[in-house]
């Protein structure tokens, strides 16, 4: 056997034992557990209010129900155990027309909260590959 054979097959046995015995931590995990996302939720609150480009749109928002709904939405894609509660995405965003841009400036102020709430790039990354599957669920519902 070459040595670069016997080199890849170590590293692979490596990696299978590694694997087997160190899961990936979940992304609720990542996130600070439901403490984090509660401090992820509530920056998040403060910066659409904050952000002339959307913060109308929130004007008449009951900021304690959005706050719950948003903690246990953000805990369930997550992989955390909670049960959401509120409305379906396109039911929650129905009415509003949310356009292309809007959703943007949303995970743009998403974006902020997460940095404010001093979370590693790669666990952001993680979290907004599942928000943004759900573009097509609020834009111009
Ligand atoms: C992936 C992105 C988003 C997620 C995960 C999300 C999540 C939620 C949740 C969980 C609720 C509460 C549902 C309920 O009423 O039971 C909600 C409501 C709402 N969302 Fe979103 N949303 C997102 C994007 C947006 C965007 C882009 C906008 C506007 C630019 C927006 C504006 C609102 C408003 C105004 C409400 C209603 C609050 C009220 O009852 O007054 N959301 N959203």
């Amino acid at each position: 056997m070459s040595i670069r054979i016997g080199l890849l097959l170590a590293a692979a046995g490596g990696c299978l034992g590694a694997c087997a015995t160190l899961p990936q931590a979940s992304l609720h995990q990542q996130l600070g557990g439901a403490d984090g996302i509660a401090r992820l939720v509530a920056a998040t609150i403060v910066e659409v209010h904050g952000d002339p480009r959307i913060s109308e749109l929130f004007a008449e928002t009951d900021d304690a129900y959005f706050r719950a709904r948003l903690e246990e939405f953000i805990c369930q894609i997550a992989d955390g155990d909670c049960d959401y509660a509120g409305l379906p995405m396109p039911d929650a965003h129905s009415g509003m027309d949310i356009s292309e841009r809007e959703f943007n400036y949303f995970v743009e102020d998403f974006e902020r909260a997460m940095n404010t709430s001093r979370l590693p790039l790669a666990v952001q990354n993680r979290l907004l590959a599942r928000l943004a599957r759900l573009r097509d669920e609020i834009i111009r519902q």
